[in-house]
């Protein structure tokens, strides 16, 4: 390592471990394997970790339905997920779960170091309790009427016929959405995290210079709406770890569901003895730490994530990098209209690179939301990786093997065209760095519009039939393929598996 090689350790927010992988969750994972393997490229010391979110109701009840234990869900999950995000080139250092020795430990710690410090503090709540299923009810789990509009089979907290949102205890004719009981309400006590604790040093944290604008704006508003305590147990039965000294209460998936990211890096210390945990979590440490995450679970990673790691000791995220949510066709994915796409059912038919390209070639620094346009999608793919990336080479590679035995020549005939390609190389590697891939796209497409100008107007073809032409005619083709060679490369975080045959074939 030179003194400038940084040390960076990357997440992705932890999939849910009771569905499968869609198009929209690999925004996120694309977007993030792309900056990791950039960092890699650079010859940066970066390990990208991830983990399966595998507690709370949502899998207890899942598990329930199927005849399974949630292990054996979660389990059978994590195969699944893993398996796509492979067929996507998705490569994580370390791909752990939250149902996991390291995690335990690591949100064990974190609150019991949090509640040394003051930042616990306990009360008595009501909550809608299912007296059939012997549980209390999340909020989503219990269904009525609107009390506003009166559509029926309305969840939780908001109608989606006439959009107002109230409490539950609202709902008309409330029932309960696992048993079709009626919904009775009982007391418990619970366990609150002290978020209001940190608001000077969450403050600080913000204008620290390295959040998104949207995303320092979205904080500026929290702030003034004022921080609230947060509620960090769940009744038994569930799902998770079991709270010290509080037999029966478990923690909130979403106290353990971040934590995930400390557990599935000290999984990889564990493999890897020369890599030391506290060099990335220690309060002092001088790596760099990034969340990749979507905008709809902003507010935990940047109010109750940094201040529970801060309240144990625990340094803060360098950033947190938020996304905006995939539409396809301009809509929201759904189901019923079937643009819920499952990354299963796209690798039926379609290539993984096409996606990543396309995700790549929509992809800036904001908050926005992107657009799956399917037709569009189509054309990009055949236009620019086809037509003209992929074209270049082909136009050149053919006489270099048929003519010249695969050699290439000694010289270029265009030196200059090609110094022009290899000077774009900085202000692409810092168009990667703030993760503006669509102007990286831009630039490798013009660039490779200039390439097959170049070829256009040399025309390789014409010569070939001309004698005494042979060393012009390799040259031609050897400064063909080093410019394929130089775009390629631009691209490698994006088409890691084209560029990689790309070395050997051509
Ligand atoms: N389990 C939580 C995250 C815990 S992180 C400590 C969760 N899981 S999720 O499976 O619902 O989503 C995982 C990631 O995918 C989130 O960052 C989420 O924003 C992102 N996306 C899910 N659907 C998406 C789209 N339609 N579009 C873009 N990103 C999407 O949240
Ligand atoms: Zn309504």
């Amino acid at each position: 390592m030179t003194s400038d090689t940084r040390r960076i350790l990357v997440t992705s927010a932890l999939p849910y471990a009771n569905g499968p992988i869609h198009i929209g969750h690999l925004v996120e994972y694309i977007q993030t394997d792309i900056w990791v393997r950039f960092q890699k490229m650079q010859g940066h010391q970066c390990f990208y970790v991830c983990a399966d979110d595998a507690h709370g109701t949502p899998i207890m009840l899942k598990a329930h339905a199927h005849n399974i234990t949630p292990e054996q869900l979660i389990t059978q999950i994590a195969q699944e997920h893993i398996a796509d995000f492979a067929a996507f080139y998705i490569e994580f250092d370390q791909y752990h779960s939250t149902h996991s020795s390291e995690n335990q430990y690591y949100a064990t710690l974190i609150y019991e170091r949090n509640r040394q410090a003051g930042h616990i503090t306990e009360r008595t709540i009501t909550q809608a309790y299912d007296p059939v299923k012997n549980m209390f009810l999340p909020d989503r789990y219990i269904k009525g009427d609107c009390p506003i509009c009166g559509a029926s089979e309305q969840y939780g907290d908001n109608c989606e016929a006439c959009g107002a949102s109230y409490s539950p205890s609202e709902l008309k004719n409330p029932r309960s959405a696992v048993s079709g009981a009626i919904p009775e309400y009982r007391n418990s006590e619970h366990l609150f995290f002290k978020l209001q604790d940190f608001e000077a040093i969450l403050r600080t944290w913000t204008n620290s210079g390295t959040l998104q604008p949207e995303v320092i704006n979205k904080l500026e508003e929290w702030f003034k709406v004022g921080l609230q305590e947060w509620d960090i147990s769940r009744d038994a039965p569930y799902f998770g770890f079991e709270i010290p000294k509080y037999p029966g209460k478990y923690f909130y998936v979403w106290l353990d569901a971040p934590i995930g990211y400390m557990a599935s890096f000290q999984a990889l210390c564990n493999r890897n003895p020369e890599l030391k945990f506290a060099d990335f979590w220690g309060p002092e440490a001088s790596s760099e730490l990034y969340n990749f995450i979507g905008k709809d679970i902003m507010y935990f990673h940047t109010l109750f994530w940094p201040a529970m790691l801060h309240g144990a000791g625990f340094r803060t995220p360098t950033a947190v990098f938020c996304h905006g949510f995939l539409t396809v066709n301009g809509l929201k994915m759904s189901k019923s209209k079937g643009t819920f796409i499952k990354a299963a059912t796209y690798l039926k038919y379609l290539q993984s690179e096409a996606l990543r390209y396309y995700f790549a070639a929509k992809l800036s620094s904001s908050v926005e939301d992107i657009d799956l346009n399917l037709e569009d999608f189509v054309a990009k793919f055949n236009s620019d990786l086809v037509g003209k990336l992929v074209n270049i080479a082909s136009r050149c590679a053919g006489f270099i093997t048929k003519c010249f035995a695969g050699r290439l020549a000694p010289t270029l005939s265009e030196p200059d065209l090609y110094n022009q390609f290899i000077a774009a190389s900085p202000a692409i590697a810092e168009y990667y760095e703030r993760r503006e891939y669509s102007k990286v796209v831009k630039e490798v497409m013009a660039l490779a519009d200039i390439a097959n100008q170049y070829i256009n107007n040399a025309k390789p073809w014409e010569i070939a039939k001309q004698d005494g032409q042979e060393l012009q005619l390799q040259e031609i083709c050897t400064t063909g393929l080093n410019l394929f060679r130089v775009l390629i490369g631009y691209l490698r975080p994006v088409l890691p598996a084209i560029a990689a045959k790309s070395e050997v074939i051509y």
